[in-house]
């Protein structure tokens, strides 16, 4: 059974992440998109909500599922029967330090690859930042989200203004 694993902070998820979700649920038989702590972010969303997030965005994808993990992503890798980290990228912005996660992952465990697929087009100028500050202005960020979290995700953002 291949199962991949997709990290990221998911502050909150978006419609970009959702995107190499879907796809990746048709290369692999399970897909987990993990809740992992970025040392250099201080997230919005609790563990616990990001998660939650996820799994309504998710709810129509029946091979892939939401976790969280305070910890390594590779020991998470390695915990989960996995063998392969799908990573997304944006922009050749996003190259360099991806790679260099990808090399330092490769290091702490040979055994895991680590796979890049390109972004969406549609997608390749969102970031969780973004649609929190678009959303903490007033501005419309509707299309930037899946449906299924928009409220919950403006509500949050209404009530730390
Ligand atoms: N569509 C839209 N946005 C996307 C995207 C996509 N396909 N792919 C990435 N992004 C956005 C993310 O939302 C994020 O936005 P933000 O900076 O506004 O929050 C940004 O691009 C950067 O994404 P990414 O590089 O994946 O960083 P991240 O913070 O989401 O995830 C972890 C990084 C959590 C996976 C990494 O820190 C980690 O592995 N932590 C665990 C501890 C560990 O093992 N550390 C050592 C690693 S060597």
């Amino acid at each position: 059974m291949s199962i991949a694993v997709y990290p990221g902070s998911f502050d909150p998820i978006t419609c970009g992440h959702l995107d190499i979700i879907k796809r990746s649920s048709r290369m692999f038989d399970e897909v987990i998109v993990a809740v992992l702590n970025n040392s250099s972010k201080r997230p919005l969303f609790s563990a616990v909500e990001r998660v939650r997030l996820i799994e309504k965005s998710i709810a129509g994808l029946p091979n892939c599922r939401a976790m969280y993990f305070d910890g390594l992503l590779v020991d998470f890798v390695k915990q989960q029967g996995a063998s392969v980290v799908i990573k997304g990228l944006r922009a050749i912005s996003d190259f360099e330090y991806e790679f260099q996660m990808a090399l330092l992952n490769k290091k702490l465990n040979p055994d895991i690859e680590t796979l890049f697929m390109v972004t969406n087009a549609n997608y390749s100028y969102i970031s969780s930042s973004i649609v929190k500050e678009i959303a903490d202005l007033g501005g419309n960020f509707a299309d930037l989200l899946p449906s299924e979290i928009y409220e919950e995700v403006k509500q949050k953002i209404e009530k730390g203004r």
